[in-house]
C-alpha cells in the first residue's frame, strides 16, 4: 500500500520544492528523494476537491496497481489543502524528450526498440483497462505521460487523475481539461462522436505511435511540404499508394517494422470508436507480422462534413495549434 506522508516530509524529500521538473494539467511535479536514497516523483494537485476519504479511496485503487509497464505509486500526501502523489522516479524522463529530439544530448532509438516500447505501451494500457480489478481509463495518454525507467522500458505515467476531479456536468469542459489535444478522441470532444470507453485511450494510443513512427508530432504546421503538415494522413497515402514512409538508411527489416507501426496507428485513430481495435488486438497486431494486417479505412474527417467539424471546432475554440491543422486533413466519409 501507498504510505502517507506529511507536508512537512514532502519539503524534505524534495528539499523545499527545489527541483522543479514540470507543470501539467494536474499541477506542478518536482524530483525528490526518501531517506533510503531512492529518487521520488511529488506531484501537487492543485484545485482536487475530494474529502479525506475519497481520496484514500482512490490512492488506495492506484496503489494496488502493479505492473512492469505502470509506474509505481510510493505515497501520497493530504493535508489541509495539500493534497501530492508520490510516484517512483524515472530516469530517462519522459517519452516526448526522446521521439521529438533532434539528434541532441538524448538517444534517439532503434526500430526495434521502438517496436518494443510501443509494445510495453500497449501491454501497460491493456492492464490498466482490463488486467487489475479495475478498470481504469486513463484519458491522457501521450508521449509525456511514457516514462523510461533506466533500461528504457516505458511506464506509463499519471493513470487514474481524472477520477480525482469529481464530474462536472458539462462532460466536455472536464474532458478537454483533462485530455490533451493531439492526442484526444473525438468523442470526448463531443459525444455526438459516440460513447467514451476504453477505446478512448486506444485513439491516444494510436496517435502516440504514429509520433513513435514519425519522430516528430502529428501536426507540424512548419514540416517541409504542406503534405507533411499532418503526418497521419500523409503516411496513410504513402503507405495506401504502396510507396515507403521516406526514412534514412534503413534496411527491408526496419521500414517494415515502421509500416507495420503505422498501420496500427491507423486502426486506432479511427473516428466511429468501434472501428478501432481493443489494446489485446492491438498488442496481437504488434507481436504479429506485417503481412497479416489490412490497411484501414481513411481515419479522417472530411472537410466537407461541416457540420460535424463545427461540432468539433465550437469544442476547441480555445485550442490552437495542431487542431486547425487536424480539421482541415480530416477526411471523415460517413455522416455523424
Ligand atoms: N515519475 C517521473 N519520473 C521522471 N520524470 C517525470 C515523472 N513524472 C513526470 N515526469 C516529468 O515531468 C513532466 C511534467 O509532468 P506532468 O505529469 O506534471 O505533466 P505532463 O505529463 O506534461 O501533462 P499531464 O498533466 O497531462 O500529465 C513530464 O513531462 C515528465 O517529463
Ligand atoms: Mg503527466
Amino acid at each position: 500500500m501507498p504510505k502517507r506522508y506529511s507536508y512537512a516530509a514532502l519539503i524534505a524529500m524534495t528539499n523545499n520544492f527545489k527541483d522543479k521538473l514540470g507543470q501539467g494539467g494536474f499541477g506542478s511535479v518536482y524530483k525528490g528523494q526518501l531517506y533510503t536514497g531512492f529518487l521520488i516523483l511529488v506531484k501537487m494537485l492543485e484545485n482536487s476537491k475530494f474529502s479525506v476519504e475519497e481520496f484514500i479511496n482512490e490512492v488506495s485503487t492506484i496503489g494496488r496497481i502493479h505492473h512492469v509497464n505502470v509506474v509505481q505509486l510510493v505515497g501520497f500526501c493530504f493535508e489541509d489543502s495539500k493534497r501530492a502523489l508520490v510516484y517512483e522516479y524515472m530516469p530517462n524522463g519522459s517519452l516526448d524528450k526522446h521521439i521529438f529530439s533532434k539528434g541532441d544530448e538524448t538517444q534517439s532509438f532503434s526500430w526495434e526498440k521502438i517496436h518494443e516500447i510501443a509494445l510495453g505501451i500497449a501491454r501497460g494500457i491493456e492492464y490498466l483497462h482490463g488486467g487489475c480489478d479495475v478498470c481504469i481509463l486513463h484519458f491522457d495518454i501521450k508521449p509525456h505521460n511514457i516514462l523510461l525507467d533506466h533500461n528504457f522500458t516505458p511506464k506509463i505515467a499519471d493513470f487514474g487523475l481524472a477520477k480525482f476531479y469529481p464530474k462536472e456536468n458539462d462532460f466536455v469542459t472536464i474532458s478537454v481539461a483533462r485530455g490533451t489535444i493531439g492526442y484526444i478522441a473525438p468523442e470526448l470532444i463531443s459525444r455526438s462522436f459516440g460513447a467514451i470507453s476504453n477505446k478512448s485511450d486506444v485513439y491516444s494510443f494510436g496517435m502516440l505511435l504514429l509520433e513513435m513512427v514519425g519522430g516528430r508530432r502529428n501536426s507540424d504546421i512548419y514540416a517541409d511540404r504542406s503534405s507533411k503538415a499532418y503526418f497521419p494522413s500523409w503516411a496513410y497515402d504513402q503507405i495506401n499508394k504502396g510507396g515507403d514512409l521516406e526514412l534514412w538508411s534503413v534496411t527491408e527489416i526496419e521500414a517494415n517494422i515502421a509500416r507495420k507501426l503505422c498501420i496500427i496507428g491507423l486502426w486506432c485513430i479511427q473516428v466511429k470508436a468501434p472501428d478501432r481495435p481493443s489494446m489485446i488486438k492491438v498488442m496481437e497486431m504488434l507481436e504479429g507480422t506485417i503481412n497479416n494486417l489490412q490497411m484501414p479505412p481513411k481515419p479522417f474527417f472530411s472537410s466537407s462534413q461541416h457540420n460535424s467539424i463545427g461540432v468539433v471546432q465550437s469544442n476547441l475554440q480555445r485550442m490552437v495549434l495542431g487542431c486547425e491543422s487536424i480539421l482541415e486533413e480530416c477526411s471523415y466519409n460517413d455522416s455523424v
